[in-house]
């Protein structure tokens, strides 16, 4: 019985749907992030210091920012992410983030592919770019499992109080097959 358990639950991710994001949900979504390290994961340098609600908002109402949430079939928050550019351009998959409780079910990558759907079919960007550090294995998996292939050679260093991170760009279009 209890085997069947992730299954479950994995099926229940695939009924995952995606809203444009509802401010109501923001200080959970902002309660998701505990420290500067995985705001830096998260964010990159967007946000110098940890966002508050304030700081958050200024930050949607950026031009060219689309921001949405995924939730579950039962209206449940589950997940966040934003795609940012202009229609007919390239697209960049920013800031995705799934529910700290609920990571490692595929909601994650289910969320990446919705979100892929939106941007090429809706928004019509020409390609999806992202960014993301070459340690965070599973958003890695999540985008390579995707059909995203990394766009540059070498990684680009990044630095976080003293440690050196490395950053891959990632790409995909619209005819890429997940992995
Ligand atoms: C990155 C993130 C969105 C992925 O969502 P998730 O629901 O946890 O991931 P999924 O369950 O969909 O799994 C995605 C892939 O990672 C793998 N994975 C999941 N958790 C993992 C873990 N802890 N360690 C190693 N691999 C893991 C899965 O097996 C899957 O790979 P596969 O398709 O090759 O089997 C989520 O972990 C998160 O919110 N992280 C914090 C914010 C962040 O770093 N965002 C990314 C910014 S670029």
């Amino acid at each position: 019985m209890l085997s069947l358990l992730p299954k479950i639950i994995r099926s229940e991710a695939k009924c995952l749907k995606l809203h444009p994001f509802d401010h109501r949900n923001l200080s959970t979504l902002l309660s998701w992030i505990k420290s500067e390290r995985e705001l830096r994961m998260w964010a990159g340098e967007t946000f110098p210091t940890l966002p508050n609600e304030r700081t958050f908002r200024t930050h949607l109402n950026r031009q060219r920012v689309k921001a949405y949430q995924a939730e579950d079939q039962s209206g449940r928050f589950m997940g966040y992410a934003e795609l940012v550019g202009r229609t007919g351009g390239d697209g960049i998959i920013c800031r995705v983030i799934v529910d700290p409780a609920r990571r490692g079910l595929g909601l994650g990558k289910d969320l990446v592919e919705l979100l892929s759907e939106e941007a090429f079919r809706k928004v019509r960007f020409k390609r999806l770019l992202l960014n993301v550090f070459t340690f965070n294995t599973p958003a890695l998996r999540c985008y390579r499992s995707l059909g995203f292939r990394p766009l540059l050679k070498r990684p680009k260093p990044r630095s976080f109080k003293g440690e050196c991170w490395n950053l891959v760009v990632m790409q995909k279009n619209p005819s890429a097959q997940a992995a």
